[in-house]
């Protein structure tokens, strides 16, 4: 028997269950993975709560839970050749990385997604990069810092937010990353300055920049997007991934807008020690309920992993 998150309601963690079924198989042009670790996004919170936003995803009634996953092919179908048992692979499979096994098509449909995990990086690690990597690249592609930049990014410390300050600062930048004040050491340690996010952001953030700031990637609503605006900042260099606030001429992004091929790079610099990737907590997929309440606080400072 394997276990699968079902989540049999649109709610809270309390409509997720863990469920005993048989083992699925790999069918012709079909793998099979054994998933070693899911990282949690809130993505998988906001579909499993609300039909509106799981619509917006193609998906109506119930159905399994999570995206992000790494794992190992443990089973080749007929006729599939571009992978063979053994294969370490991570991506993201849309509400269905929550399970002891998953079955895939090959080559996965958009928005699924695999890649290899080279050595050097364990599944926790890996099963944390697909969503905040990419969309993490994404925004940091949109603005292009460079060495004579000083970027303020919002929402620093969470699952984005420290891959975004770390590939800032690999690419030169100084960067000033927004948190609440317990958080400030935590955003030292990943290289950003840190400032208190809230009212009042901008004259904070020109206290502490006092040659002024040069971009901006807001990863939470869009407060960090209109200081930067206030503090002169041309739209073209601001990035936002909440794509509800719409600001004129801000850049848009998410994971979308990212080469898929781009995660290996990420993977390599882990594996460099050029980025580390924190994490703040790990659970038992039995324990997948309090995983979620805990990703769901909005307080997190990295990955909430779950593992088998
Ligand atoms: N468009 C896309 O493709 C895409 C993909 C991934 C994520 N996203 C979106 O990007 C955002 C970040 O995702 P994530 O995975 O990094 O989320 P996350 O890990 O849940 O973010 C947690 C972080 O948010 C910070 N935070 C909480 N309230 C804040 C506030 N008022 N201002 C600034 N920061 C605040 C917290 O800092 P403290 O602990 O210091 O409070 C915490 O470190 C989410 O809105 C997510 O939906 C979009």
């Amino acid at each position: 028997m394997s276990r699968v998150v079902h989540r049999s309601a649109f709610g809270g963690p309390e409509v997720l269950d863990v469920r005993e079924v048989p083992d699925p198989h790999a069918g012709p042009g079909e793998i099979r993975l054994a998933v070693g670790a899911i990282g949690l996004n809130p993505m998988d919170r906001q579909i499993a709560a609300s039909a509106h936003h799981a619509a917006r995803f193609g998906i109506t009634g119930p159905s399994g839970f999570g995206c992000d996953l790494a794992g190992v092919v443990d089973e080749v179908g007929h006729g599939v050749t571009e992978f063979a048992e053994g294969d370490r692979v991570h991506g993201g499979v849309l509400v269905g990385a929550a399970a002891d096994h998953v079955v895939l098509r090959v080559p996965p449909a958009p928005p699924h997604l695999l890649v290899p995990t080279p050595d050097g990086i364990d599944d926790a690690t890996a099963a944390a990069l697909p969503t905040p990597g990419l969309t993490a690249l994404a925004a940091v592609e949109a603005i292009r810092p460079g060495p004579s930049d000083v970027v303020l990014i919002g929402g620093a410390a969470g699952g984005v937010g420290v891959l975004a300050v770390q590939l800032a600062r690999l690419a030169g930048a100084e960067v000033i990353g927004t948190g609440a004040p317990g958080t400030f050491d935590f955003l030292r340690r990943l290289g950003a300055a840190p400032v208190a996010y809230g009212p009042g952001l901008s004259e904070r953030v020109r206290e502490t920049a006092s040659g002024g700031i040069t971009a901006a990637i807001d990863l939470h609503g869009a407060e960090t997007a209109e200081a930067a605006l206030a503090l002169g900042v041309p739209a073209a260099r601001i990035a936002t991934v909440a794509s509800e606030h719409h600001l004129p001429g801000v850049h848009a992004t998410g994971a979308c807008a990212a080469d898929p091929a781009s995660l290996g790079r990420l993977a390599e610099a882990v594996i460099r020690g050029d980025v580390t990737v924190p994490i703040a907590a790990r659970f038992p997929l039995s324990e997948i309920r309090d995983a979620v309440t805990l990703q769901s606080s909005g307080h997190v400072h990295g990955k909430v992993i779950v593992t088998r």
